[in-house]
């Protein structure tokens, strides 16, 4: 497959990695220009290429998007056009400044945003060391930690249930773009490592 990624810090390098170990071709892109990236892509070898924000958006059939929430809305709408953009980005108002969600979840304004994409949550309720040291495609999925997903669209989440599966994390879906609240900090399920039957029943009790 190949996959856009846009941000190069924690997240998405520790994806990037992910995505080429499972044999997939990748453009990566930051906020510097590709220049920036050429340590970064010398190190994930011949299926990683740097690009600009647009190369990268253009490229993906599905687009990983691991930039701080403020930023959302410098994520090109264009070239995004008819892809699968995964949100991994997080609000935190100290580093985000004050936003106005208007009763929305954090998804859901990147969604109303990439307004000709098909958006989905994923890969931002896990630390990046975690994701980078305790993949296991290998294990049975009943034994690898889960990485959460969220959209309105049961296509685009089953193909990224898939990626997830591939780098060697348990896909386990919390709903819509609205019920991803779930999957926002602060929240029981958020930055705690755990296996499936566990993630199951924390979200049983956060549907209460
Ligand atoms: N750290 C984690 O463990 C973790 C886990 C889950 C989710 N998240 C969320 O994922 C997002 C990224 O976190 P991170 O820790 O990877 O951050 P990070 O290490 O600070 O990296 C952020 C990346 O985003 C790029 N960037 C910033 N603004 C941009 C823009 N307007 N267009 C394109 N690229 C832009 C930066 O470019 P430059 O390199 O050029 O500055 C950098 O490559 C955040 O929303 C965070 O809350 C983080």
């Amino acid at each position: 497959m190949q996959i856009g990624i846009i941000g190069s810090g924690n997240i998405g390098s520790t994806a990037a990695q992910l995505f080429v170990d499972a044999g997939h071709n990748i453009v990566i892109s930051n906020s510097r220009g590709p220049e920036s990236l050429s340590d970064l892509v010398a190190e994930l070898g011949p299926n990683v290429r740097a690009g600009t924000v647009n190369e990268a958006a253009s490229f993906g059939d599905v687009v990983l998007e691991a930039i701080p929430f403020g930023a959302y809305e410098t994520l090109p709408v264009d070239d995004l056009s008819g892809k699968i953009v995964v949100s991994a980005a997080n609000y935190y108002p100290q580093r985000d400044g004050e936003i106005d969600f208007d009763g929305h979840t954090q998804t859901e304004l990147v969604a109303a945003h990439l307004v000709d994409s098909t958006v989905a949550k994923g890969f931002n309720t896990m630390y990046y060391e975690t994701l980078r040291d305790d993949a296991h495609p290998d294990a049975p999925i009943e034994e690898r930690l889960v990485l959460f997903i969220a959209g309105d669209d049961t296509n685009a989440k089953t193909t990224v249930a898939r990626l997830i599966e591939e780098i060697g994390f348990a896909p386990i879906d919390v709903g819509s773009l609205e019920e991803g609240a779930h999957m926002e900090p602060g929240s029981p399920i958020y930055n705690e490592p755990m296996r499936p039957d566990a993630a199951r029943s924390a979200l049983a009790d956060l549907r209460e």
